[in-house]
Protein backbone atom coordinates (compact mmCIF):
# COMPACT_ATOMS: atom_id res chain seq x y z
CA UNK A 1 0.00 0.00 0.00
CA UNK A 2 1.54 3.75 -0.99
CA UNK A 3 2.02 6.02 2.13
CA UNK A 4 -0.86 7.38 3.37
CA UNK A 5 0.24 10.97 2.54
CA UNK A 6 0.31 9.88 -1.37
CA UNK A 7 -3.10 8.47 -1.64
CA UNK A 8 -5.67 10.78 -3.46
CA UNK A 9 -6.99 13.04 -1.30
CA UNK A 10 -9.07 16.74 -1.32
CA UNK A 11 -7.02 19.38 -2.00
CA UNK A 12 -6.59 22.84 -0.02
CA UNK A 13 -7.63 26.09 -1.12
CA UNK A 14 -5.40 26.94 -3.81
CA UNK A 15 -3.91 23.58 -3.80
CA UNK A 16 -3.88 21.43 -6.97
CA UNK A 17 -4.44 17.85 -7.16
CA UNK A 18 -3.77 16.26 -10.44
CA UNK A 19 -6.78 13.81 -11.38
CA UNK A 20 -3.82 11.21 -12.26
CA UNK A 21 -0.55 11.06 -10.63
CA UNK A 22 -0.04 7.97 -12.60
CA UNK A 23 -0.29 9.27 -16.14
CA UNK A 24 0.98 11.92 -18.18
CA UNK A 25 -2.03 14.60 -18.11
CA UNK A 26 -3.87 16.03 -21.48
CA UNK A 27 -3.76 20.56 -21.14
CA UNK A 28 -7.41 20.37 -20.27
CA UNK A 29 -6.53 18.29 -17.26
CA UNK A 30 -4.53 21.24 -15.97
CA UNK A 31 -5.72 23.81 -13.78
CA UNK A 32 -7.11 27.23 -16.49
CA UNK A 33 -6.04 25.35 -19.64
CA UNK A 34 -6.61 28.08 -21.49
CA UNK A 35 -4.41 30.88 -20.21
CA UNK A 36 -0.51 30.20 -21.05
CA UNK A 37 0.85 28.56 -17.90
CA UNK A 38 4.12 28.93 -15.94
CA UNK A 39 5.38 26.89 -13.77
CA UNK A 40 7.98 27.14 -10.69
CA UNK A 41 9.91 24.72 -9.63
CA UNK A 42 10.66 23.79 -5.82
CA UNK A 43 8.70 27.57 -5.40
CA UNK A 44 9.54 27.77 -1.75
CA UNK A 45 7.65 30.25 0.14
CA UNK A 46 6.22 31.23 -2.53
CA UNK A 47 7.32 34.44 -2.98
CA UNK A 48 8.07 34.70 -6.59
CA UNK A 49 5.11 32.78 -7.94
CA UNK A 50 2.67 35.19 -6.05
CA UNK A 51 4.79 38.14 -7.60
CA UNK A 52 4.06 36.63 -11.14
CA UNK A 53 0.62 35.42 -10.56
CA UNK A 54 0.03 39.41 -8.90
CA UNK A 55 1.23 40.65 -11.82
CA UNK A 56 0.25 39.19 -14.66
CA UNK A 57 -3.48 38.12 -14.11
CA UNK A 58 -3.68 36.95 -17.78
CA UNK A 59 -1.10 34.01 -16.60
CA UNK A 60 -1.68 31.16 -14.36
CA UNK A 61 1.30 29.92 -12.50
CA UNK A 62 2.05 26.58 -10.70
CA UNK A 63 4.03 25.88 -8.42
CA UNK A 64 5.57 22.53 -7.69
CA UNK A 65 6.63 22.04 -4.30
CA UNK A 66 7.65 18.66 -2.28
CA UNK A 67 7.33 19.44 1.41
CA UNK A 68 3.76 20.16 2.93
CA UNK A 69 4.65 22.75 5.37
CA UNK A 70 5.60 24.74 2.50
CA UNK A 71 2.61 23.78 0.13
CA UNK A 72 0.39 24.83 2.95
CA UNK A 73 2.09 28.32 3.58
CA UNK A 74 1.59 29.09 -0.28
CA UNK A 75 -1.50 27.67 0.04
CA UNK A 76 -2.45 29.96 2.25
CA UNK A 77 -0.70 33.01 0.86
CA UNK A 78 -2.91 32.14 -2.49
CA UNK A 79 -6.10 32.58 -0.96
CA UNK A 80 -5.28 35.75 1.18
CA UNK A 81 -4.26 37.67 -1.70
CA UNK A 82 -7.42 36.17 -4.15
CA UNK A 83 -5.44 34.89 -6.55
CA UNK A 84 -7.27 32.83 -8.85
CA UNK A 85 -4.35 31.97 -11.39
CA UNK A 86 -1.93 30.58 -8.92
CA UNK A 87 -1.71 27.11 -7.25
CA UNK A 88 0.22 24.53 -5.90
CA UNK A 89 1.17 20.63 -6.47
CA UNK A 90 2.98 18.97 -3.91
CA UNK A 91 5.17 16.80 -5.97
CA UNK A 92 8.99 15.86 -6.84
CA UNK A 93 9.45 18.54 -9.13
CA UNK A 94 11.75 15.97 -11.72
CA UNK A 95 8.39 13.54 -11.61
CA UNK A 96 6.05 16.42 -12.09
CA UNK A 97 7.96 17.49 -15.66
CA UNK A 98 9.24 13.92 -16.57
CA UNK A 99 6.05 11.83 -16.22
CA UNK A 100 2.95 14.74 -15.49
CA UNK A 101 2.69 17.48 -16.90
CA UNK A 102 1.61 17.78 -20.64
CA UNK A 103 3.83 17.78 -23.22
CA UNK A 104 3.35 21.38 -25.03
CA UNK A 105 1.69 23.04 -22.38
CA UNK A 106 4.32 25.12 -20.45
CA UNK A 107 4.99 28.82 -21.96
CA UNK A 108 8.14 29.35 -19.10
CA UNK A 109 9.44 26.89 -17.41
CA UNK A 110 11.02 28.32 -13.99
CA UNK A 111 14.04 26.71 -11.71
CA UNK A 112 15.17 29.66 -9.18
CA UNK A 113 17.95 29.00 -6.07
CA UNK A 114 17.18 25.03 -6.64
CA UNK A 115 19.88 22.90 -3.95
CA UNK A 116 23.45 23.45 -5.48
CA UNK A 117 24.82 19.71 -4.10
CA UNK A 118 28.03 21.33 -4.27
CA UNK A 119 30.06 18.40 -3.34
CA UNK A 120 31.61 16.29 -6.58
CA UNK A 121 30.31 13.00 -5.02
CA UNK A 122 26.16 14.65 -4.81
CA UNK A 123 26.09 16.34 -8.55
CA UNK A 124 24.41 13.62 -9.78
CA UNK A 125 21.63 14.47 -6.91
CA UNK A 126 21.24 18.19 -8.87
CA UNK A 127 17.89 18.47 -10.61
CA UNK A 128 19.46 19.97 -14.08
CA UNK A 129 20.86 16.36 -15.63
CA UNK A 130 20.40 15.63 -19.57
CA UNK A 131 17.28 13.65 -18.78
CA UNK A 132 15.52 16.36 -16.94
CA UNK A 133 16.66 18.98 -19.65
CA UNK A 134 14.81 16.69 -22.38
CA UNK A 135 12.08 16.64 -20.27
CA UNK A 136 12.03 20.51 -19.57
CA UNK A 137 11.83 20.45 -23.88
CA UNK A 138 8.69 18.09 -23.96
CA UNK A 139 7.00 20.14 -21.57
CA UNK A 140 7.64 23.62 -23.14
CA UNK A 141 5.44 24.38 -25.65
CA UNK A 142 7.29 25.76 -29.26
CA UNK A 143 9.15 29.22 -28.23
CA UNK A 144 9.03 28.25 -24.62
CA UNK A 145 11.03 29.39 -22.21
CA UNK A 146 13.11 27.41 -19.77
CA UNK A 147 14.63 30.20 -16.83
CA UNK A 148 17.23 29.22 -14.34
CA UNK A 149 19.06 31.26 -11.73
CA UNK A 150 21.49 30.07 -9.06
CA UNK A 151 24.25 31.99 -6.57
CA UNK A 152 25.90 28.82 -7.32
CA UNK A 153 28.76 29.39 -10.18
CA UNK A 154 29.72 25.88 -10.81
CA UNK A 155 26.11 24.64 -11.08
CA UNK A 156 25.33 27.53 -13.14
CA UNK A 157 28.48 26.28 -15.37
CA UNK A 158 27.19 22.55 -14.81
CA UNK A 159 23.96 23.33 -16.74
CA UNK A 160 25.04 25.57 -19.30
CA UNK A 161 27.52 22.95 -20.50
CA UNK A 162 24.54 20.49 -20.03
CA UNK A 163 22.27 23.35 -22.04
CA UNK A 164 25.03 23.45 -25.06
CA UNK A 165 24.85 19.78 -25.77
CA UNK A 166 20.96 20.74 -27.18
CA UNK A 167 20.53 21.86 -30.07
CA UNK A 168 16.73 22.24 -30.05
CA UNK A 169 17.02 25.31 -27.22
CA UNK A 170 18.42 28.84 -28.51
CA UNK A 171 20.39 30.63 -25.51
CA UNK A 172 18.71 33.92 -24.47
CA UNK A 173 20.31 36.70 -22.98
CA UNK A 174 19.03 37.69 -19.69
CA UNK A 175 19.99 40.07 -16.92
CA UNK A 176 19.05 41.61 -13.83
CA UNK A 177 15.87 44.38 -15.03
CA UNK A 178 15.43 43.13 -18.41
CA UNK A 179 11.85 42.38 -17.71
CA UNK A 180 9.85 42.11 -14.62
CA UNK A 181 10.98 38.99 -12.03
CA UNK A 182 9.93 39.09 -8.62
CA UNK A 183 12.88 37.92 -6.17
CA UNK A 184 12.60 34.96 -4.53
CA UNK A 185 12.73 34.27 -0.89
CA UNK A 186 16.32 32.54 -1.24
CA UNK A 187 17.79 35.38 -3.92
CA UNK A 188 16.80 37.90 -1.23
CA UNK A 189 18.65 36.14 1.27
CA UNK A 190 21.92 35.22 -0.35
CA UNK A 191 21.93 38.75 -2.37
CA UNK A 192 21.38 40.45 1.36
CA UNK A 193 24.63 38.18 2.08
CA UNK A 194 26.87 39.85 -0.90
CA UNK A 195 25.99 36.65 -3.57
CA UNK A 196 25.43 37.36 -6.95
CA UNK A 197 22.77 35.24 -9.44
CA UNK A 198 23.75 33.80 -12.23
CA UNK A 199 21.26 32.96 -15.02
CA UNK A 200 20.67 30.91 -17.51
CA UNK A 201 17.42 31.24 -20.01
CA UNK A 202 17.05 29.30 -22.77
CA UNK A 203 14.36 29.08 -25.53
CA UNK A 204 12.23 25.80 -27.13
CA UNK A 205 13.31 25.98 -31.30
CA UNK A 206 9.94 26.52 -32.92
CA UNK A 207 11.44 24.27 -35.44
CA UNK A 208 12.49 21.46 -33.18
CA UNK A 209 11.45 18.14 -33.08
CA UNK A 210 7.92 17.20 -32.94
CA UNK A 211 6.17 17.14 -29.20
CA UNK A 212 5.38 14.16 -28.38
CA UNK A 213 1.59 13.47 -27.24
C1 LIG B 1 16.72 26.36 -1.91
S1 LIG B 1 14.96 26.36 -1.85
C2 LIG B 1 14.49 27.59 -3.07
C3 LIG B 1 13.06 27.98 -2.94
C4 LIG B 1 12.59 29.06 -3.92
N1 LIG B 1 12.73 28.64 -5.30
C5 LIG B 1 13.35 30.35 -3.70
O1 LIG B 1 14.20 30.67 -4.54
O2 LIG B 1 13.09 30.99 -2.67
C6 LIG B 1 14.58 24.87 -2.71
C7 LIG B 1 13.11 24.52 -2.62
O3 LIG B 1 12.87 23.43 -3.48
C8 LIG B 1 12.20 22.41 -2.77
N2 LIG B 1 12.66 21.18 -3.37
C9 LIG B 1 13.91 20.67 -3.34
N3 LIG B 1 13.97 19.56 -4.06
C10 LIG B 1 12.73 19.37 -4.57
C11 LIG B 1 12.16 18.38 -5.40
N4 LIG B 1 12.91 17.38 -5.85
N5 LIG B 1 10.86 18.48 -5.73
C12 LIG B 1 10.10 19.52 -5.27
N6 LIG B 1 10.59 20.48 -4.48
C13 LIG B 1 11.88 20.40 -4.13
C14 LIG B 1 12.61 22.57 -1.34
O4 LIG B 1 11.67 22.03 -0.45
C15 LIG B 1 12.70 24.08 -1.24
O5 LIG B 1 11.44 24.65 -0.91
Amino acid sequence: MPPLDMLPRSAMPGEWVPPDYFRRLKREETPGFDAPLEVDLGCGDGAFLLGMASHFPERRFLGVERLLGRVRKVCRKIVRGGLENAHVLRLESRYAVEWLLPHGSVARLHLICPDPWPKFKHHRRRIVQTGFLRAVHDVLVPGGEFLFMTDHQGYHEWAGEKLDTFAEFERLPWEDGDFFYPKSDFQLQWETLGKRMHRTRCRKAVTGRPDQE
